[in-house]
């Protein structure tokens, strides 16, 4: 198969960060995808409907004239938020899902969470009005082995709120292990995944091929070759439990290439070209438009794009670099050559 067309995919987990930075990330999405959820952790973090909505201003100021792209957004769960403001979110059609960080488990995530029991009222309310829980599914529990912070996060936290508000729904986060996986597929249909492109490509031996690779560190980190493999199994599986999240999240090379570099890993360059090159090694092209564009929206009750994007086999170079807010990022394959390319086709003109 040389050629793949699909309708307008979206990514279910994206980090676009603000202000100069803008100009520079949503060209990159907005040329792949239709919508995105975009993840509040600014710093202030979007914690309300009225910083979401300013937020999504900024956001669509920055869309290329001639592509269509929606961005949904979604509030910063803390100790301080209330039953009113889920009420207000789910009032609000710009406002999608509520996103769980647990206090300090990634970049920006200080002002998380630390007591979920504490916040029953506001998981009530979530169920009640049915507005989505967005998990970054980690323990912060110092003593647990990075590793395994996922797998001990649903053993331990994650089954308890699956249990106790079984009307809840529940996305657990760019997943990493063969835990997270059955724990998803054993689940009710309440509960969902998102997979990264960069998780179905690597395992952890990236993070260290020939010396240490910052460029290829992230939050939940790369595991072992198993949990990739139950992955891309999960991911070609056709359950619609599993759909595309690229947690592409940009940072400034002198943040990455430093001693204690920040975790993040960005693909929006090439993010269905490099989901592409993960299901063609599976065997599962065919499997690409159900897991990019059709079961992400069915989640979320949203229709599924009426436009269409096509992918073509035609080798090219990923550059060293992009611009970011008067820096660079480094991207993922950066000199490297991809094997697909989308082909930017006739656009819905805004
Ligand atoms: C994300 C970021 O940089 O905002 N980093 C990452 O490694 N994925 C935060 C996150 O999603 O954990
Ligand atoms: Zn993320």
């Amino acid at each position: 198969m040389d050629r793949l067309e699909l309708p307008r995919p979206d990514d279910w987990h994206l980090h676009l960060r603000d202000g100069g930075a803008l100009a520079d990330l949503v060209p990159h999405t907005a040329r792949q995808f239709g919508r995105a959820i975009v993840m509040p952790n600014l710093r202030p973090p979007v914690v309300d409907v009225a910083g979401a909505l300013a937020y999504r201003d900024r956001i669509l100021a920055a869309v290329p004239p001639g592509l269509a792209f929606e961005p949904l957004m979604t509030l910063y769960l803390t100790p301080a938020t209330t039953p009113a403001q889920i009420e207000a979110a789910a009032a609000c059609p710009h406002v999608v899902a509520v996103k769980l960080y647990p206090a300090g488990a990634t970049t920006n995530a200080e002002g998380g969470v630390r007591d979920l029991d504490g916040l029953g009222p506001v998981l009530e309310a979530m169920a009640a009005v049915g507005l989505p829980l967005l998990v970054h599914g980690e323990s912060i529990d110092p003593a647990v082995d990075v590793f395994d912070r996922e797998a001990v996060f649903v053993r331990e936290t994650l089954t308890r709120i699956v249990d106790r508000y079984p009307r809840l729904k529940v996305v657990l986060e760019h997943i990493s292990t063969e835990e997270g996986v059955d724990f998803v597929r054993d689940a009710p249909p309440n509960v969902a995944a998102t997979i990264t492109a960069h998780h179905l490509l690597y395992d952890r031996n990236a993070m260290f091929q020939g010396g240490v690779r910052p460029h290829m560190y992230c939050l939940p980190v790369l595991k072992r070759a198993r949990h990739r493999h139950a992955l891309v199994d999960a991911a070609t599986s056709g359950e619609p439990k599993f759909f595309l999240g690229t947690d592409s999240a940009p940072h400034v090379r002198p943040t990455k290439e430093t001693a204690c570099g920040c975790a993040g890993v960005f693909t929006a360059h090439a993010a269905l070209e490099l989901y592409a090159e993960a299901f063609e090694r599976a065997g599962a092209l065919a499997k690409l438009a159900d897991f990019a564009s059709r079961f992400g929206p069915r989640f979320y009750g949203l229709p599924v794009s009426t436009d269409t994007v096509v992918l073509e086999r035609r080798t090219w170079e990923v550059p060293p670099s992009y611009p970011l807010d008067g820096g660079e990022l480094v991207p993922l394959r950066a000199g490297e050559s991809l094997a697909w390319r989308l082909v930017t086709g006739p656009m819905r003109v805004v």
